[in-house]
């Protein structure tokens, strides 16, 4: 029998799956240091690429394109060989794939600090940079579907349906929002203006959410719970179902970013609208995820990555429900501008986005690295309630200050002047962004630790042949 790193490129997989870890730990340690600038305005003072405004673009990319992204990479990567039982299409491409995104990444975290930026949120990178990310994505596209065209199964099991629909909208829409002028080598004018350049970037904004923040991630829950739960998925029907329902869903709802804004009222109620019912699909692939714990729940008690996956997709349904009521206008004006805004994002990035990737690497970081099982299964457990508990720190502080900052900006007194000042609400609010700090760093805490197994994994004695793995889940279906 061939050795199982002749019969698939594993090489590409481990080294998007440790960048992850390494992009995360940065990414994150970004977002420690402006939560702490948050409480302590004046850290970094003076240091114009220690500034707030060029420190947080570089959380933001961070987190979402060189940690998610590398997730994304490495997951699929490997999804796509295991299910279609077939190498990549190519080493070279698998490779320029790598350093490609690498550059990118590198390339954002110097230009972003140094001040470019088109303005555009989650889509800050000048326009060399965005050259850059389109030739590499159409090079992952043509590296993922290439090997879908290869497929020893008939069969296209339904992660790689969720991945192929995420890399099709992400190039769709990364490069319809970043048709621009250069006007220079780090500066452009956008090729749309007014409230027609708006409602592109949040139809671009949107759908990273959508497709970059969720379908990928849905594809890295239909192969890693029922693999590590060893159980066929609930229902695969209601998968497939899933699939289509989410992605003609997901495309209407950016308009729910400007509500009460310039743009049309009827364009800010269809994208009410559409968010509202986005809450079916939306709920509906979660329960498939987690009912497919179905006769195996005193799993849960056993196995900290299981916890990861399951606790995860209870996060994405938290989001899920959040994100429709928010989009509701008469709640979006109590939310809108507030920190639970920014409560909503980490409970669908550190709860879901980071916990669906931490939980699926621990199952494949030991496989990678040829051995049967992490260093430490304690650490990984440790890791689970360091994470668990920072994303409830988090989440709850901003939930909390965002109500009482929206009510307090809101309340008048009877002579129709305001009952608080503007800094009346900030000082309010002090408490609750040391609450944020502190899971924060509990977070980042847990990411550490991951990286310390992980490497005491790689330099384990313990050798062993390609460790027992599960079946297949393409093989598992219901
Ligand atoms: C240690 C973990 C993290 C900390 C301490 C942290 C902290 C922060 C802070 C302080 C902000 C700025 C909020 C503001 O401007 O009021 C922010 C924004 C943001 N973070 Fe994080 N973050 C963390 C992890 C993550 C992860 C893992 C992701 C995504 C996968 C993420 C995605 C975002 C996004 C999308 C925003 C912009 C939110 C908005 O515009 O409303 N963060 N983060
Ligand atoms: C049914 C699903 C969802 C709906 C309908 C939804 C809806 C919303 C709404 C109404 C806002 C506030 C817009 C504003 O007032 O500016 C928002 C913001 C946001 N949501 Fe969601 N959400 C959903 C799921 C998620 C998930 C799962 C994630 C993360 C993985 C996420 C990430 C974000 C981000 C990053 C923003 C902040 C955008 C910004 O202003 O920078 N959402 N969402």
């Amino acid at each position: 029998m061939q050795a199982v790193s002749e019969t698939y490129n594993d090489k590409v997989v481990k080294q998007f799956a440790i960048a992850t870890i390494l992009w995360g730990i940065v990414g994150m340690l970004v977002g420690v240091f402006i939560a702490a600038q948050l409480y302590w305005p004046t850290l970094g003072e003076g240091i114009p690429w220690l500034s707030y405004g060029r420190l947080r673009p570089l959380h933001t990319n961070a987190v979402i394109f060189a940690f998610g992204g590398s997730a994304l990479f490495a997951t699929s990567l490997h999804v796509v060989q295991r299910t279609c039982h077939v190498r990549l299409l190519s080493d070279k491409l698998a490779a320029f794939v790598f350093w490609g995104w690498q550059a990118v990444i590198v390339a954002a975290a110097i230009t972003l600090p140094l001040g470019y930026t088109q303005g555009k949120e989650y889509a800050e990178l000048e326009w060399p940079i965005d050259i850059l990310i389109a030739v590499v994505w159409v090079s992952y596209a043509w590296l993922f579907f290439g090997t879908i065209a290869k497929r020893r199964v008939q069969h296209i099991y339904v992660a790689n349906w969720f991945y192929g629909g995420f890399i099709l909208a992400v190039a769709l829409l990364h490069i319809v929002n970043n048709i621009a002028m250069p006007a220079g080598a780090m500066k452009s004018y956008s090729a749309y203006s007014g409230a027609v350049d708006a409602m592109a970037q949040w139809w671009y904004g949107h759908n990273a959410v959508g497709f970059f923040l969720t379908a990928g991630f849905l594809g890295m829950m239909y192969y890693f719970v029922p693999k590590q739960a060893q159980r066929p998925i609930y229902s695969y029907r209601l998968s497939i179902v899933h699939f289509w329902a989410l992605i003609a869903v997901y495309m209407w709802a950016g308009p729910h970013h400007l509500q009460y804004t310039a743009l049309p009222d009827w364009a800010q109620s269809v994208g009410m609208v559409f968010s509202l019912i986005l809450l079916a699909p939306s709920w509906g692939g979660a329960m498939n995820g987690i009912l497919t714990l179905s006769g195996v729940w005193h799993k849960l008690r056993t196995d900290p990555i299981l916890k990861f996956l399951i606790v995860a997709i209870s996060f994405y349904m938290i989001a899920t429900f959040e994100g429709p009521m928010m989009s509701i206008k008469t709640v979006n004006s109590l939310s809108h501008y507030t920190d639970w805004t920014v409560g909503h994002v980490h409970a669908g990035a550190l709860g879901w986005v980071a916990m669906i990737s931490i939980g699926s690497l621990y199952a494949l970081l030991p496989r990678l690295l040829g051995k049967a099982s992490m260093h430490s299964t304690r650490w990984i457990d440790t890791h689970f309630w360091l994470h668990t508990l920072g994303v409830v720190f988090y989440i709850a502080s901003m939930w909390i200050a965002g109500v009482m900052q929206g009510l307090m900006w809101r309340a008048t007194n009877p002579d129709g002047t305001l009952t608080y000042t503007f800094v009346e609400a900030l000082n309010a609010t002090y408490p609750y962004y040391l609450g944020r700090l502190f899971g924060g760093l509990l977070v980042l805490a847990g990411m550490l630790l991951m990286a310390w197994n992980t490497w005491l994994t790689a330099r384990g004695a313990t050798e062993t042949e390609q460790a027992v793995l599960p079946p297949d889940a393409s093989e598992a279906r219901a």
